[in-house]
């Protein structure tokens, strides 16, 4: 995909639906007893992974008018043993909270992934949950896909996770409905908690306390009719391209604003950055606003220590390309875990950056990148990772010249469309 330089960014964009809540609408929806509704459901690759999944477990959904989806929950209780084994595709959401699913489903089951998802960590998931008695066994002694299941009911968990990780902690509540008593969690620092605002609303018995969890096993799930909001971490490529695209200003609309997604704004604003929302509501259980992003120039450096990376953890492509419009050295540390996302997060950008002409230097828990630069545009790598392919696209858009954005089809894991919405803002 070719990108060039261009004068200015206008308009106004309603981002695709939430990936993370796509993903759980369907599951906590199949394990309803009854009919769901969802809303603005994200049509993208990864969360059709999902909804496959769901398929091979015996769940029947149906396409309404308008494009609502209608999924017939069959209870906790009513997945059925799978044919063959399952693939998540790409998405480590499916697999991970899947496993907690499986574990305590009485039933044999198979996961598998693409080349990517194979090479991701399944130990955090694994280990734990054979502590709650799940017979769960993975290749290369239980670090990787494919995974097998033999599911069986579950005995309490109380665990302390060693990494901020919402894929590994809703695995973990998911397993838990499944277990006979009350598990508990408690993580280093707040993940997304869309799972807990999820099935507390469908009526589990999941209460919140700083930063633990506890899910009691066994009460059934009410259906519920869910409007997606669209997605924080799709927003933020056009909230960074808009403050770095001088003659920009875009309005971005209806974008879930749970807080703990939205820590690219605080750097934003500490970055100098002029973000502004408006109408600021409430949707289905998740806070929604519009953001007004506008460049005025004069965007500084920042440190990022470990405590803010949890909430923008998946901003951390984008917020590298912000910062090489950022007067001085940004530095962002305690991102070990981007290591283990859809690619080598970190690496991903130290390379790709420093063909476009960027200082940047890479630690191992991190990267520091030195601005303001001048950029000249050049061809780069996606990995086949969606939001390489878009952070590379929008530090293309201030590149001298033409940059191009090699397999850059990846952007469908989590936004079909990017490149057309992209062009549609050119002044
Ligand atoms: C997700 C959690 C995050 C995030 C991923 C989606 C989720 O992963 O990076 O894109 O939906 O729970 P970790 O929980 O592994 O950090």
């Amino acid at each position: 995909m070719e990108i060039n330089r261009v004068s200015g960014l206008r308009g106004e964009i309603i981002p695709p639906p939430d990936k993370s809540i796509s993903h759980r609408a369907v599951m906590f929806a199949s394990l309803a007893q009854g009919k769901s509704i969802v809303r603005n459901f994200l049509r993208a690759e990864d969360p059709l992974s999902t909804m496959k999944a769901f398929a091979c477990l015996g769940i029947g959904t149906s396409e309404e008018a308008g494009g609502d989806i209608v999924i017939n929950g069959q209870g906790l209780h009513g997945l059925k043993e799978p044919f063959g084994v399952i693939d998540c595709g790409n998405s480590g959401t499916t697999v991970r909270l899947l496993s907690g699913i499986l574990a305590g489903s009485p039933f044999f089951s198979a996961l598998t992934g693409d080349d990517s998802l194979k090479q991701r960590p399944m130990a955090r998931v694994i280990t734990p949950l054979k502590t709650m008695g799940a017979v769960i066994a993975g290749r290369a002694s239980d670090k990787y896909l494919p995974i097998a299941i033999t599911g069986k009911k579950l005995r309490p968990i109380h665990y302390t996770m060693p990494v901020a990780s919402a894929q590994v902690k809703s695995c973990l509540i998911l397993a838990g409905l499944y277990a006979d008593g009350t598990s508990t969690l408690t993580e280093p620092f707040k993940s997304r908690d869309h799972t807990e605002r999820m099935l507390a609303a469908a009526g589990a018995a999941i209460t919140v306390d700083g930063l633990t969890v506890s899910i009691q096993g066994g009460p059934a799930l009410s259906p519920f009719d869910i409007t997606i909001p669209a997605d924080f971490s799709s927003a933020a490529f056009f909230m960074a391209a808009a403050l770095m695209v001088p003659n920009s200003a875009i309005l971005i609309r209806n974008v879930g604003m749970n807080p703990t997604r939205t820590g690219l704004l605080d750097v934003i604003r500490e970055m100098g950055g002029s973000v502004a929302l408006q109408n600021t509501r409430e949707i289905s259980g998740e806070p929604v606003a519009d953001i007004y992003c506008a460049y005025t120039g004069g965007l500084k450096a920042v440190k990022i220590a470990k405590e803010a990376v949890t909430s923008l953890i998946d901003e951390f492509p984008i917020l590298c390309v912000l910062a090489t419009q950022a007067e001085g050295v940004t530095e962002i540390r305690g991102a070990e875990e981007l290591r283990v996302k859809e690619s080598d997060r970190i690496k991903a950008m130290a390379t790709e950056l420093g063909k476009l002409g960027v200082e940047v230097q890479e630690y191992p828990d991190g990267i520091a990148i030195r601005g303001k630069s001048a950029m000249k545009g050049c061809a780069v790598e996606s990995y086949d990772d969606h939001r390489i392919a878009m952070s590379m696209a929008v530090a293309g858009l201030v590149a001298e010249g033409t940059t191009t954005v090699n397999r850059a089809s990846c952007v469908d894991i989590s936004f079909p469309g990017f490149f057309g919405k992209l062009k549609r803002l050119h002044k």
